[in-house]
């Protein structure tokens, strides 16, 4: 079955590549959200420079929840697109108040949260939790227009609905959080916007783009 293949193929691929990065070493949900907040729209290179510091300013839920905003948006300074600290000391007041100051384990109540779309709950869902939930961002969406020879630009609302579907049918039960970390890890290495790296990608005999020749073009750099 191809699936299995893919998903073999996929995870000892990142086993052997992935990057001894802060966020790998804690199986701490709280530390593992912030991870996943900072890296949303921040390169890992610069994540890295700010994480341990302000889990070191703020080490729980409660301490963050208990801080002023100011300084939840100092420590964030650098990071940049404060609406995302905002949302974050938000929910973490509401973990504290609703949740006795553990993130739920499970997708309703994640949902609920401040900042938590479908990407952010699939993320530490999947991470944190083991629940098997699909983390489909533009890097991911972009593997997954390839792997499928998907036609039309992938981000808008419709096709990333399809492409999250996707992501659901192609998940590995009980595997979801290396399996999210290793296809947004090809998406941001071999797999990237610009001439992917197929000789190199551990999944390119399954690639339909690469089959037709068409990993160049797809997708399309620009709403088509
Ligand atoms: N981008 C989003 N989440 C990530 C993670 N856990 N590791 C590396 N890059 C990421």
């Amino acid at each position: 079955k191809e699936t299995r293949e893919l998903h073999d193929e996929l995870l000892a691929w990142y086993q052997r590549v992935k990057r001894d990065l802060p966020w790998r070493r804690t199986r701490d949900p709280y530390e593992i959200w912030v991870s996943e907040v900072m890296l949303q729209q921040t390169r890992v290179e610069t994540v890295k420079g700010y994480y341990d510091a302000f889990l070191s300013r703020f080490p729980t839920v409660e301490a963050l929840a208990s801080a002023p905003q100011d300084d939840v948006l100092a420590a964030w300074s650098g990071l940049g697109y404060y609406a995302r600290a905002r949302s974050l000391h938000r929910a973490a007041k509401e973990v504290v108040e609703l949740h006795g100051g553990r993130l739920p384990a499970n997708s309703r109540d994640l949902s609920s949260l401040p900042g938590f779309g479908p990407y952010t709950v699939a993320a530490v869902g999947s991470i944190a939790f083991g629940l098997d939930l699909a983390a489909v961002d533009g890097n991911v969406a972009r593997v997954f227009t390839r792997w499928t020879c998907r036609e039309g630009d992938p981000r808008t609302p419709k096709a990333l609905a399809e492409l999250r579907a996707l992501g659901a049918e192609l998940l590995p039960h009980g595997r979801a959080g290396d399996w999210n970390q290793a296809l947004m890890e090809l998406g941001a290495s071999l797999c990237g916007p610009g001439s992917p790296d197929c000789a190199s990608c551990p999944v390119e005999r399954l690639c339909r783009a690469k089959q037709e020749g068409r990993q160049d073009e797809l997708p399309p750099r620009r709403r088509a």
